[in-house]
Formats: structure tokens, C-alpha cells, sequence
């Protein structure tokens, strides 16, 4: 059985991150879409927002059978705990592969029995971020083709208690 974990900050999912664990879940047995606890990055939702969000919007786009956990500390350690074989990341510009690649590395000195496997992104996503998300919906501008209804509500809940 081929177990995956695909890690990330989520802050929020975006249609991107989406595209991605559909794609992967159809190579994987079992599949965890990790989020990260991340102090270091002042997430603009909570940990428990971010998995709530994550699960809400894997549901809302018919993206079914994966596990949604969150984790605090190195990501190989969370891999060990829940039996992954695969570490999935999706790559979209140019500009990623550089951190991409040092991450990849350095988890296979720490972990050697984790394989890392990229997916590339969607065309139509491939300067999408979720940071780029949030600075359109902070001023104002329409998310809907960036993100499903479940986080563009989130988003525009959080602007509300904001504001
Ligand atoms: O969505 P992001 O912010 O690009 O995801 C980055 C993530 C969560 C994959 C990375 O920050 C991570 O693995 N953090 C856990 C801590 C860790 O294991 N650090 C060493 C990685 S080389």
C-alpha cells in the first residue's frame, strides 16, 4: 500500500493546492494533506482554521478519501508517524524549484526511505499563490476564480472580524 503526505502552509488552499491532491490521489493508496503549524510564518489563519478550511474545500470539490492532519515540527517525523512513503509538493514557476530541490535534499538526509515527488501545476495555476490570494481579498477583490466558496467565505469572515 502507497501512503503520501502532502505538507504545506495552506493559509488558504487554493484551486492550485487542489489540482495537485486530486492528481496525487489517484496514485496513492492513502493520502494525508498536512498543515503545518508554522509559527515562523505568521499564518493569517489559525492551524485549526487552516485544517477546517482544507477540509471543507477538499469536500466542496469532490476530492474524496484524504486525511486532513496538521503538525507541529519536522515534516519527515510526521511522515514517519503516519507511514508515508511519499512526500508530494507541487511545483509551478521556475522560482520555486530552488526551494523545491533544497527541501527535497535535505529530507532525504534526514529520511532516506521518503520519496519526494513533484507534481506540476495546472497552466491555468501556475502563478497562483495563496499569498497572492489574500492581498486581492484584503483590498477588496474578487478570489471566486482562485479559490472555492468554502474559503472565499473564510476570507471574507476573517475580513469581517478585521475590520
Ligand atoms: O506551503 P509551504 O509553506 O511552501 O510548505 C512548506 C513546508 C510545510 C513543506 C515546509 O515548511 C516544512 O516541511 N516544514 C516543516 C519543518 C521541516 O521539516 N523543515 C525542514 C524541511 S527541509
Amino acid at each position: 500500500m502507497a501512503i503520501a503526505i502532502y505538507p504545506g502552509s495552506f493559509d488558504p488552499i487554493t484551486h492550485g493546492h487542489i489540482d495537485i491532491a486530486r492528481r496525487a490521489r489517484k496514485l496513492f493508496d492513502r493520502m494525508f494533506v498536512a498543515v503545518v503549524a508554522n509559527p515562523h510564518k505568521r499564518p493569517y489563519f489559525t492551524l485549526e482554521e487552516r485544517v477546517e478550511i482544507t477540509q471543507a474545500a477538499l469536500v466542496e470539490e469532490g476530492v474524496n478519501g484524504i486525511e486532513v492532519i496538521s503538525f507541529d515540527g519536522l515534516l519527515v517525523d510526521c511522515a514517519r508517524e503516519h507511514g508515508a512513503d511519499a512526500i508530494v509538493r507541487g511545483l509551478r514557476a521556475n522560482s520555486d524549484f530552488e526551494y523545491e530541490f533544497q527541501m527535497a535534499l535535505t529530507n532525504r538526509d534526514m529520511a532516506p526511505e521518503f520519496e519526494s515527488v513533484f507534481f506540476m501545476t495546472a497552466k491555468r495555476f501556475s502563478f497562483l499563490s495563496s499569498s497572492i490570494v489574500k492581498e486581492i481579498s484584503m483590498y477588496g477583490g474578487d478570489v471566486s476564480t482562485f479559490v472555492p466558496k468554502s474559503v472565499e467565505r473564510a476570507l471574507l469572515g476573517k475580513l469581517g472580524h478585521a475590520g
